[in-house]
């Protein structure tokens, strides 16, 4: 279904602009290119698995970086070869690995588990294979029981999972690492790059034939204002020259990225109309048909940029009044923005929400409502990606036979 028209576009629906984000993650691969000509930009498909989206990966050649099953059967869906898949994430089971394996993929252990796993999976196959493993960190952001990430192997486990590999002739092929911190910033990486070089000593290798130094780069879009974050380019200084420290010729093997947040965040819009507009106490509460788990359900607490249009989608530019902006759910705390400055609001003016592009379709639950339609805008054409759920999709999964 296409509509020729934004007026013509289904209310409240998600926007995500093709265009931009084609444009976004070639930023990012030449960002990197010039210090890394072997560069895998692997899209973390968990961040917005949009089907839409995931094609336009691959029609730009890049990598699918997924971290559970279901993830890594939608990018065979989607038309990834095996061998530009990236399988992360942990509790891997046999039959998953062996899937992965058996295509080609490239596969990051997690555990000492996934790596008996694969040991059963080449002594059955007589395949010899090789595997990556994740590398434990430090978190930085935290001093309690999260200041090491849970994933990824330890240092000593690093040096089993290698014997163990090494006994049925698996080569270890790559290291990977990820940390997506709240500072997004250069010494992220500068420590990353360090518990790589650290593990890579450790195992005594000579070389390896990939380097996995995950996502967690930032990208603030202008109209985020005080959100600051260092340009692809610095990014991918940085990991050239702290991987200068630990390995010789950083450029000369494959470096594999897996950029989430910083390729979608700002791809989606949240359209939706005011139902209904309320002075309380001083304070104007602007009901909409959205909710804050449409728009963030991560819970994070900053109001979004917010065009006001009228029900004709033309853009409003009256005098600016301060609003809180409230959702459907019967949620006390479902405030999509509070104190925000918008154009005087009325009754049936249709707000646009910017930057929903990560962790808001995927991460939305299924509540009071159906989920909203998702559009796509490419070419200057709107076309439908999702159609918006229905009654009986909702309700699908249950069965309402059980006492029967
Ligand atoms: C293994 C892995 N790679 C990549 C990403 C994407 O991270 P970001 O959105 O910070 O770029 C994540 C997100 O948590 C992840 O777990």
């Amino acid at each position: 279904m296409t509509y020729q028209h934004p007026q013509k576009l289904p209310l409240p629906c998600f926007v995500a602009d093709i265009g931009h984000f084609r444009s976004r993650f070639r930023r990012i691969r030449e960002a990197f290119a010039s210090h890394f000509p072997d560069v895998a930009v692997g899209y973390s498909y968990k961040t917005n698995y949009l089907p839409a989206l995931l094609e336009e990966v691959e029609r730009l050649d890049g990598w699918a970086e997924v971290v559970s099953y279901l993830e890594y059967r939608l990018a065979r869906r989607v038309g990834v070869p095996g061998e530009r898949i990236i399988f992360n994430g942990p509790n891997k089971t046999y039959d998953h690995l062996a899937d992965a394996l058996e295509a080609g993929s490239v596969v990051n252990l997690d555990s000492l588990e996934e790596v008996d796993h694969v040991r059963r999976w080449v002594r059955r196959e007589g395949a010899p294979r090789s595997v990556g493993l994740r590398v434990n960190l430090p978190n930085p952001d935290f001093s309690d029981h999260r200041a090491h990430s849970r994933f990824g192997l330890p240092l000593s486990d690093l040096v089993e999972a290698e014997r163990r590999l090494r006994d049925v002739d698996v080569e270890v092929a790559g290291l990977h690492a990820h940390l997506s911190s709240n500072a997004r910033d250069l010494s992220v990486f500068e420590e990353l790059t360090r518990a790589l070089g650290r593990a890579f000593d450790r195992l005594e290798r000579d070389d390896l034939d990939y380097l996995d130094v995950g996502g967690g780069m930032g990208y603030a879009p202008p109209e985020m204002e005080g959100l600051t974050f260092p340009d692809f380019t610095a990014y991918a200084e940085k990991i050239h020259e702290a991987l200068g420290a630990w390995f010789d010729e950083p450029g000369a093997r494959r470096l594999m990225i897996e950029p989430g947040i910083s390729t979608v965040g700002d791809t989606m819009s949240f359209y939706t109309p005011v139902r209904a507009i309320k002075e309380i106490e001083g304070r104007r509460v602007a009901f909409v048909d959205g909710s804050i788990q449409d728009v963030k359900p991560t819970g994070h607490t900053r109001n979004l940029p917010t065009e006001v249009f009228t029900s004709e989608l033309e853009p409003k530019s009256c005098s600016s009044r301060s609003y809180d902006i409230v959702g459907y759910t019967c949620m006390a705390d479902d405030y999509i923005a509070i104190d925000q400055s918008l154009p005087r609001l009325e009754v049936g003016d249709v707000l646009r929400i910017d930057n929903v592009g990560a962790y808001t379709i995927v991460f939305t639950p299924p509540f009071i409502r159906e989920a909203p339609p998702i559009v796509v805008l490419d070419d200057g054409e709107y076309r439908e990606a999702r159609r918006g759920e229905s009654f009986d999709d909702f309700f699908a999964p249950y069965r309402f036979d059980v006492h029967d």
